[in-house]
């Protein structure tokens, strides 16, 4: 590889290397996303909201139709409020601002805002087969987990797993994704269903979707 050719990949910002893999297949898995600095203080800050009791048992469903299911889905939350974000959130939010804007001027999707939580997986606990995107609702276009658990091994489970979504049938599904700090998984929330696998130790995460405006449901 001489000098110009690495100078052009090295031009190429990793928010558009993800709308590649968006434009090839639904789905991209970037690792290094965030510094390991970012990483670090994202994870502290995480454990400790967790510690002073700031997460919440995570429900399925929406609006009234919210439920507890420890039998669907037994991770702890905490919703970032993106209004008020901490310091070391507004890094992660404008990283991911630039991701929303480089999606939309490629591919018109019309992204308006993201909402997200960071995830808290007890040991033992998992989150079953679905879809993000809520039926009937049109909001959740894009989903956006950044994995924050250093030197995850094979042998801890968890891993994100993906299926081919009824348009995606391919050899590449399904894919199990181990959740390693700084890895970036996007994808295409209405197209593959997933599932998060039982873990053997605290997995943590921040995940969160991009929307269209609400007025279009
Ligand atoms: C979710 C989800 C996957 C993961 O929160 O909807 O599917 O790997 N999370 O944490
Ligand atoms: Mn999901």
């Amino acid at each position: 590889m001489d000098f110009a050719s690495d100078l052009e990949i090295s031009a190429v910002s990793k928010y558009d290397k993800i709308v590649d893999d968006l434009v090839a297949t639904g789905l991209s898995v970037f690792d290094g996303f965030v510094s390991p600095l970012q990483q670090l203080s994202l994870s502290d800050e995480a454990v400790t909201m967790y510690q002073r009791g700031e997460f919440r048992h995570a429900r399925v469903g929406r609006g009234e139709h919210k439920q507890l299911r420890p039998d669907i889905r037994n991770d702890h939350i905490h919703w970032l409020d993106t209004s008020a974000p901490t310091a070391i959130q507004a890094a992660y939010l404008g990283e991911l601002e630039m991701l929303r804007l480089t999606i939309n001027q490629r591919l018109f999707l019309g992204l308006f805002e993201f909402e997200g939580h960071y995830a808290l997986y007890p040991p033992g606990s998992f989150y079953g087969v679905h879809y993000d995107r809520f039926i009937g609702a049109m909001d959740r276009v894009v989903t956006c987990i950044l994995y924050l658990n250093q030197d995850w091994q094979a042998e801890s489970g968890g891993a994100l797993k993906v299926y081919a979504g009824e348009d995606h049938a391919s050899a590449h599904f399904p894919v199990e994704i181990l959740p390693q700090s700084g890895r970036l998984v996007t994808f295409i929330s209405e197209l593959f269903p997933h599932e998060v696998l039982p873990a053997q130790r605290n997995r943590l995460s921040l995940t969160g979707w991009f929307r269209i405006r609400a007025s279009l449901n």
